[in-house]
């Protein structure tokens, strides 16, 4: 404990020295001998308890105590006034100041030791108060900083187990769909053969039919005439590579969305990295997003070569999702007639790729910029928005991929998400 006695006379102050080092062991004295001297001294070190005379040179103590009280002090220490004077008015308002109790002059040994006691007494039971809120504090921190951080591992392996579930269902889908795909295909090539040579044949037909004179049957050749005529056969002819030529687009098409599908069941595989080229995960990503985006927003892509990036290409996917989802989130929320656009584009840097997706959605609120990464943090209503998205996104661009990921963004004036990718990490 810390005393500090402020006394202008050497006399007391020695007296009450000596009565505290008789009696108490622990304690360590400080002197002051005016209110100045006192006042500088608690504001630069900790002192526990003031012994603080009334009438003393340049302050008094009362105006001491109500100096202490404008300074808002964080650590005030107990003042016990010490008194010759028995003017109850100056006491009170000493007491109304903050004193907590008075000690007469002269001394009184066993009066002064029984005061002091017991304010130390009080002092150590508030140190200790002090300390058990502090660490009820600390572990408080500590529960809900384990509370979130346990929600977020549960949110982690809901989410890891339905991509599981997904992707095995989706496996299991594509596998079946190959199969039949695979043959429709190659008998497409076939078709396109086909229609191709009896294309060529029928005109070659109808050319000889409506040229030649020489036909022996008139009526027969009158008749296959007309039914071309009326059967459109010109047309069909004309439609029929076509329609093959479309069809083989739609056919190409699910061929590309069972892959995605396929790709899809490697999601859960978190160990898993390769070289994998930007502009080819888009592609599989649009192919996901497809849906949300078609009748919100245009997607512009400006693609420039970058180097292929050392990757989990499950997770770099899912990130660029969230990131697509959230710009037509935006979107939706700033455009209510009409389409907005989502520009993509990648830049080359020395041992990166930064990938900019930008919108023209609501823009994000300045006060929200620095917690959108949170978890748990979200705008959307109730129910509606988990607030993991960009958590995650974070997560696996900076932990998983050693990379970097920050966004510009105004509100009302739509967001751009910059997110750096280097082409090699060292996975520990
Ligand atoms: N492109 C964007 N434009 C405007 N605000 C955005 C954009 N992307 C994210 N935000 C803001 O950041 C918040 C957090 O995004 P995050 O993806 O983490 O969660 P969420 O989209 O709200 O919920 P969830 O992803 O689980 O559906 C969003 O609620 C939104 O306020
Ligand atoms: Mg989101």
């Amino acid at each position: 404990m810390r005393i500090l006695i402020v006394e202008d006379s050497r006399i007391n102050q020695y007296i009450a020295r000596d009565t505290l080092l008789k009696f108490l062991l622990d304690c360590e004295i400080e002197f002051a001998m005016d209110g100045e001297e006192a006042l500088e001294m608690i504001y630069t070190q900790p002192i526990d308890l003031v012994l603080l005379d009334i009438i003393m040179p340049k302050l008094t103590g009362l105006q001491v105590l109500e100096q202490l009280n404008k300074a808002s002090y964080k650590h005030l220490p107990k003042v016990i006034m010490l008194t010759t004077i028995s003017d109850a008015k100056i006491l009170k308002a000493c007491f109304d100041q903050g004193a907590t109790d008075y000690i007469k002059k002269p001394f009184e040994e066993m009066d002064f030791i029984s005061r002091i006691n017991s304010a130390l007494r009080e002092i150590k039971n508030e140190q200790a108060l002090k300390r058990n809120a502090e660490l009820l504090e600390t572990q408080n921190i500590k529960l809900i900083e384990a509370n979130e951080s346990l929600k977020l591992a549960q949110y982690h392996l809901v989410q890891k187990e339905k991509l599981v579930a997904i992707g095995e269902l989706a496996a299991g889908i594509a596998h079946e769909i190959n199969n039949p795909l695979a043959f429709v295909t190659s008998n497409f090539t076939n078709v396109r053969q086909y229609v191709s040579t009896l294309k060529t044949f029928l005109e070659q037909l109808y050319a000889t039919l409506e040229s030649d004179e020489s036909v022996l049957n008139q009526d027969l050749k009158v008749s296959l005439l007309e039914s071309w005529e009326r059967n459109d056969l010109a047309f069909i002819l004309d439609d029929f590579p076509e329609l093959i030529i479309d069809s083989q687009k739609g056919l190409d098409r699910v061929a590309k969305i069972v892959s995605s599908m396929r790709n899809f069941a490697r999601l859960s595989d978190d160990e898993y990295f390769e070289y994998v080229y930007i502009a080819d995960l888009f592609e599989e990503v649009f192919i996901v997003v497809n849906n949300e985006v078609k009748y919100s927003a245009n997607i512009i892509t400006d693609f420039p070569e970058c180097p292929p990036i050392y990757c989990n290409k499950g997770q770099i996917e899912q990130i660029l999702v969230n990131l697509l989802v959230n710009a037509v989130h935006a979107i939706k929320n700033q455009i209510h007639d009409g389409m907005g656009t989502i520009r993509i584009h990648t830049i080359p840097h020395e041992d990166a790729c930064e990938i900019i997706i930008c919108d023209n959605g609501t823009g994000i609120k300045e006060a929200h910029l620095s917690k959108i990464f949170d978890p748990f943090f979200t705008t959307k209503p109730e129910g509606q928005g988990t607030g993991l998205g960009l958590s995650i996104t974070h997560n696996i661009v900076v932990d998983k991929h050693h990379g970097r990921i920050h966004v510009d963004s105004q509100w009302g004036n739509g967001a751009c998400f910059h997110i750096f990718l280097p082409y090699k990490i060292d996975i520990e």
